[in-house]
């Protein structure tokens, strides 16, 4: 039952400007804004704190880590690792490389998801990641795909990471990305795809005022259809 309004689902690749446009949007209609690419951030980084980097996807450790990840969100919106705030230290590039590797793994997965419906299932809220609108919520009652051009992607997350002081050359971050994009995209659970019924928005030149008011405009009339 969607007693606090309707699912906002918006998917898409690396850098198209789905945080910022998800932010903005939950904003805007007074929703939830769920990050759900932090959460598989965070597990990453619980992955390299218990020193399991070089670990195989299929390790008992991963199972044994994901059944005990207590990842969460607190009233602010800041991801956090058994009660600790963690969305900083999961900028880090190194955590999204090791996020996109270990968010192939069904059990993470599994895991993950079940707590993104049980978070999201009342309504009244925006998830942004890679799966919302396929599996996550495939009947979320608005479903968004961003797209943007590579190098234009490229350049906004070198701008966030040089803002967060950890600079980066753009064709090192133009690598990376291209580099996560192919593995999300070609992994066999729940890759980044668009859903059918999904409204495709180009945002290589959109600003972020444009992008975001072009998908609160579709929310509203989505509510206002009832
Ligand atoms: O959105 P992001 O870049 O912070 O996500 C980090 C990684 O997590 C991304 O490369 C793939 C994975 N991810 C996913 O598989 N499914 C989601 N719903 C969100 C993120």
């Amino acid at each position: 039952m969607r007693t606090n309004g309707i699912i906002v689902a918006i998917d898409g690749p690396v850098g198209s400007g789905k945080s910022s446009t998800a932010k903005g949007v939950a904003q805007a209609l007074g929703y939830l804004h769920l990050n759900t690419g932090a959460m598989y951030r965070a597990f990453a980084l619980l992955v390299r704190e218990e020193g399991g980097l070089g670990v195989a996807a299929d390790d008992p450790r991963i199972h044994q880590l994901i059944t005990a990840a207590d990842i969460s969100f607190a009233a602010t919106g800041a991801v956090t690792l058994s009660g600790r705030d963690v969305s900083r230290e999961i900028q880090d590039p190194e955590i999204a490389l090791l996020a996109s590797r270990f968010s192939a793994v069904p059990e993470v997965r599994a895991r993950l998801v079940e707590k993104q419906r049980a978070m999201g299932a009342a309504g009244g809220v925006v998830l942004e990641g890679r799966d919302i609108g396929t599996v996550v919520f495939p009947d979320a009652e608005l479903k968004i795909f961003l797209v943007a051009d590579l190098h234009a992607r490229a350049e906004r997350r070198q701008r966030e990471l040089s803002d967060m002081g950890t600079p980066m050359e753009v064709g090192e971050v133009e690598r990376q990305i291209a580099e996560r994009d192919r593995r999300d995209r070609e992994r066999e659970i729940s890759p980044l795809l668009k859903a059918d019924d999904a409204v495709e928005l180009d945002t290589t030149t959109l600003t972020l005022d444009g992008q975001i008011g072009e998908v609160v405009r579709l929310a509203r009339e989505r509510i206002a259809r009832g």
